[in-house]
């Protein structure tokens, strides 16, 4: 006859087993930084000793986050992803990192980024090899997710290639419990969505949630401004599907941050920063740190605009007009206030907004009527009641965000 505590034990693990990731993480979405869009599956240290996937890179990354303000201002999670591992498992089947290329093993840069007061982040894939050809975790769930516990590792992103996509509903809810069952909190990042996604299967949004702290659901950003607005379309359209089972310990990942790289310019690096916070999307900057200019380094520290990114209600925002093809407004509540972004995804000249705050969406019950900040210039605009009509003009592919506030004066 078993023991009440054991019962207790079978009840706990069984609750757990059906109920779900309950690892307390993610309570605002991550921030971090992340190296695939910007350093891909460059593995050659011999001619790019700066830039290769390496521990060099991830602990150069991480004291620049030290250093230069990021981990204060909340970026703490420093994530490897493909190509960091031998292509092939040792003899006991256990995961290697290549040994070239990261000397010091995993404990090692786990410890690093510890001290530091940072996390790390790993990269692994549900089928027999990951999309770059590195070993998967396909009949190695298990054992894979005692490995990254075992080097104290934070998160797991959990990539879909090479795998019968229909296994997905059930393997990743199994490696969510494997996780779980280590003991050690690491954050689940799962693609599964995303793969169901583009093979028309049905998705579980309930089901996702509950066993992913936070899910790809969309194709993967690339380094142009096209990509960008592609993204957000997408996230305009799926809102109401995602946004119910969005909140504290579940957010929708649209993919990195590209500020700083190659191809956005100041406004439209505001512009991704700006509908990450309104999307209440993970933060993770996959670019250069060493080398970003000060006005990029600016917009990815903009300590109001991650406030709206980091609100405890962690609603989803949506858009809420269409004022013309090329113009939109975007409005997620947060804590007592209102996020609102004005959109111009026009290429021509800037474009006025004229809208009634009603219309943004904002309680026009609200009594004591509105003020707002301008998050990106600072500018404070006083005392509207709560029937006012707003104006606002935005620069070509450019955003202006206001965070509307119950006015403290008339
Ligand atoms: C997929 C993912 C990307 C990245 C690569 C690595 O394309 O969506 O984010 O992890 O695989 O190969």
């Amino acid at each position: 006859m078993k023991s009440l505590i054991q019962q207790a034990i079978v009840f706990v693990c069984f609750t757990t087993l059906a109920y779900g990731l309950q690892n307390g993480l993610a309570r605002t979405p991550p921030m971090g930084w992340l190296s695939w869009e910007r350093f891909r599956c460059n593995t050659d240290c011999d001619n790019h000793p700066d830039s290769c996937i390496s521990e060099n890179l991830y602990m150069a990354m991480a004291d620049r986050l030290v250093e230069d303000g990021y981990r204060d201002a909340g970026y703490e999670y420093v994530n490897i992803d493909d190509c960091w591992s031998n292509k092939t498992r040792d003899e006991n089947g256990n995961l290697n990192p290549d040994s070239k290329r990261f000397p010091s093993g995993m404990k090692a840069l786990a410890d690093y980024m510890h001290k530091k007061g940072l996390k790390l982040g790993i990269y692994g894939d549900f089928g027999s090899k990951t999309c770059a050809g590195y070993p998967g975790s396909l009949n190695y769930l298990e054992k894979d997710a005692n490995r990254f516990a075992e080097w104290g590792i934070d998160m797991f992103k959990m990539d879909g290639c090479n795998v019968d996509i229909s296994l997905m509903k059930k393997g990743y809810p199994e490696m969510g419990q494997y996780l779980n069952a280590t003991g050690r909190p690491i954050l689940f990042s799962c693609s599964w969505p995303d793969y169901e996604r583009g093979k028309g299967i049905p998705i579980d949004y309930q089901s996702v949630a509950s066993h992913c702290n936070i899910w790809r659901n969309f194709v993967d950003i690339q380094d142009s401004w096209d990509s960008v607005l592609k993204i957000i379309d997408y996230q305009a359209n799926i809102t109401d599907q995602w946004g119910p089972v969005v909140g504290p310990g579940n957010f929708s990942d649209p993919d990195m941050l590209i500020i700083g790289d190659y191809s956005l310019s100041v406004s439209q690096s505001q512009a991704q920063m700006a509908m990450w916070a309104i999307l209440a999307a993970p933060l993770l900057m996959s670019n250069d740190l060493r080398t970003i200019s000060p006005e990029f380094r600016e917009i990815l520290l903009n300590k109001e605009v991650i406030q709206v990114n980091q609100d405890p209600l962690g609603i989803m925002g949506k858009r809420v007009l269409q004022v013309s093809k090329t113009t939109e407004a975007w409005m997620r509540p947060t804590d007592g206030r209102w996020a609102v972004c004005f959109f111009n995804r026009g290429t021509t000249i800037p474009e006025s907004f004229s809208v009634s705050l009603k219309k943004l969406g904002l309680p026009v019950d609200q009594e004591l009527g509105f003020d707002a900040l301008d998050l990106f210039s600072g500018e404070y605009i006083g005392f509207m009641d709560s029937y006012a009509i707003f104006n606002s003009t935005v620069n070509p592919s450019g955003v202006r965000l206001f965070l509307f506030g119950p006015a403290e004066t008339k």
